[in-house]
């Protein structure tokens, strides 16, 4: 019998590349605040929450203590007006490569599919790349009180494929984020690096190689 019923994907650096608009945006953000990051620094940024990530880099720079909570409200509406500029464009061919016809396949198998991104965009992220109708659900970022790592929202997200975990399957480019998929039980596939992904069960290099015969195999 084939166990894999549901398949739960991040959205940010995993159905699009919006991974690298996030970084370009908190890159400007800290240097108004003369703090100076750079793409190591970031991958502790990737799969975190807009405020969790300020406070990460507010740390970072060793100013956790200078802002109160409207100004660090301020800083984050700043770069997210910013980031909003920069996905203004953002269209289908957007789509990180092989993740349409992975969609089209998961569907012609009667998988069932869930977008469990922090991000407060993504609802408006799918509709531009036109992919929307292709989720079964996408958990709603808003509601979610606990940021990757914490499990909470691949949890919603097996609530809203009324699935139990080891029938599932979760997709992340972030190291936060396998750690959230992990501990909600479920099995991961990292992309990206496989010295930063440690916990996934099986690392990619790109979304091209997503197969699922390779997801099947870990169900
Ligand atoms: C995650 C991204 O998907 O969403 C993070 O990996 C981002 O970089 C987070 O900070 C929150 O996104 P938003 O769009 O609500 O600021
Ligand atoms: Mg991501």
């Amino acid at each position: 019998m084939e166990k894999l019923e549901g398949v739960i994907f991040d959205l940010d650096g995993v159905i699009t590349d919006t991974a690298e608009y996030h970084y370009r945006a908190w890159k400007k953000l800290a240097e108004r605040l003369d703090i100076k990051i750079d793409r190591v620094f970031n991958e502790e940024l990737k799969g975190v929450s807009r405020m969790d990530s300020l406070d990460r880099i507010l740390e970072y720079g060793d100013r956790l203590a200078d802002f109160n909570a409207t100004e660090k409200n301020e800083m984050a509406d700043w770069k997210n007006e910013l980031y909003k500029e920069m996905i203004v464009d953002i269209k289908p061919s957007d789509i990180l490569p092989g993740m349409e016809a992975f969609l089209d396949e998961l569907k012609q198998a009667g998988i069932r599919t869930a977008v469990a991104s922090a991000s407060k965009n993504a609802e408006v992220i799918l509709q531009s790349l036109g992919i929307r109708e292709q989720f079964d659900f996408v958990v709603d970022a808003a509601k979610i009180e606990k940021s990757k790592p914490d499990p909470e929202i691949f949890l919603k997200a097996l609530e809203l494929l009324d699935l139990p975990a080891d029938v599932c399957v979760g997709v992340e480019d972030a190291a936060a984020g396998v750690d959230s998929i992990k501990d909600a039980g479920i099995r991961a596939i990292g992309i990206g690096d496989a010295t930063v992904l440690r916990r996934a069960d099986v690392v990619l290099a790109g979304t091209d190689e997503l197969r699922l015969e390779t997801l099947k195999s870990l169900v």
